[in-house]
């Protein structure tokens, strides 16, 4: 009989550790924790203001510390108190733009807070599992499309994808460890393009041009023509719960891909833009394709192929691109018509999610 989402990681003696959690997918991750009453304590950084996590009132939602992840000593204090069985990691610099700006602080964020975290897990008999969050950026690529697969060579061209091949490097090492040593079993988990309602990041393209539909101003689109395997939070989140709860289950799993439904459907950033044109007519006419900067800071073609997922999981992620691109227009214009907390939008979501088959 088939065991439901969440049911493993209740039985277990201590919560999920989620760092990373007054981020985009860590608010998400505690509201569906929260719906599956899966307990979960969280270790970031402050939050930021309009963040998803601020506009939902987060704060003291969960069991939580404010800190560095390169602070090894409180990160330790912080899991010697809750004794977490197991860890997602999510605390991360996630920006391409910004890793230009700070190339040094993104590898020490990336890197060396990816090591702290799995250096004090594996030394601690009470954590069992953990999934760290990386990326499809970590792999080669020669942009010829074709959907990458987990025995993909790994390299990273800018700051931020070179970075998340050294929290990948350290992910194998830790692996190895555990074989050695003993230790948590350890997954790399790699997603592409995660959207979904209430991102306000920088350099992003739908809040980017969420800001745009608030403000009236124009919205300069650096690559239009640039494909993105767009996929809704809610389907990745799931995919590392459902990890997880198999690797606990004694399952052996090194890393994984976690893509969109339908890995044929290749939607560009003027796609995209088309698609929340439904739900925001005047979108088309804050657009701005002539002032990008010309230089190619980021890859043209990003496609991830989920099929392990499928095989090793039997995860099935229920959205494609344009359903994950049109909802998450939906939650902003729901939102910015205050027809509802950004909170309740995200429940409905989650609702929704949970009443769609396959
Ligand atoms: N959003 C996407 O499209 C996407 C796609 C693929 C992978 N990812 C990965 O998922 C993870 C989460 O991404 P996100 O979009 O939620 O990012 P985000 O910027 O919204 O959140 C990042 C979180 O990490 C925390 N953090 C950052 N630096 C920290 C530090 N030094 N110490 C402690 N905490 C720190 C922040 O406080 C925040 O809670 C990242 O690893 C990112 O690379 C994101």
């Amino acid at each position: 009989m088939e065991i439901p989402l969440g049911q493993r990681l209740r039985e277990l003696p201590g919560p999920m550790l989620l760092t990373g959690h007054s981020g985009f997918k860590g608010t998400w991750m505690t509201l569906l924790l929260e719906h599956l009453k899966v307990p979960v304590v969280g270790y970031s950084l402050p939050r930021e203001k309009d963040s998803l996590f601020d506009r939902s009132n987060r704060i003291g939602a969960i069991p939580e510390k404010f800190a560095d992840i390169c602070d090894y000593r409180a990160l330790e204090d912080f899991m010697d108190f809750y004794r977490p069985s197991t860890v997602t990691h999510l605390a991360a610099q996630p920006l391409v733009l910004k890793s230009y700006e700070a190339p040094h602080r993104t590898f020490e964020v990336n890197v060396m807070g990816t090591v702290n975290l799995l250096d004090i897990a594996h030394r601690k008999d009470y954590v069992k599992a953990v999934i760290v969050v990386t990326t499809d950026k970590v792999y080669r690529n020669h942009n010829t499309g074709r959907a990458f697969v987990e025995t993909d060579a790994l390299e990273g061209k800018d700051p931020y994808s070179s970075s998340t091949v050294g929290s990948e490097s350290a992910v194998a090492a830790w692996q190895q460890l555990s074989r050695v040593q003993g230790g948590p079993a350890i997954v790399s988990v790699r997603a592409g393009n995660v959207i979904g309602g209430g991102d306000f990041a920088e350099n992003r393209i739908i809040p980017d041009l969420i800001r745009g539909v608030m403000s009236g101003e124009s919205v300069v689109i650096r690559n239009p023509g640039s494909t993105r395997p767009w996929e809704h939070v809610l389907d990745p989140l799931v995919g590392y719960l459902t990890c997880l709860e198999e690797v606990i289950a004694g399952k052996t799993l090194v890393n994984l891909n976690f893509g969109p439904k339908n890995l044929s459907q290749s939607l560009t950033v003027s796609n995209l833009i088309d698609i929340g044109s439904e739900v925001f007519p005047k979108l088309r006419s804050l657009v701005d394709f002539t002032l990008g900067s010309g230089m190619n800071l980021e890859a043209d073609l990003l496609r991830i192929d989920p099929t392990a997922a499928k095989n090793e999981l039997g995860f099935y992620p229920k959205w494609d691109s344009r359903e994950s691109i049109l909802l998450t227009f939906q939650w902003w214009e729901k939102r910015l018509r205050g027809l509802e907390t950004s909170s309740q939008l995200c429940q409905d979501d989650i609702d929704q999610y949970f009443s769609k088959s396959p």
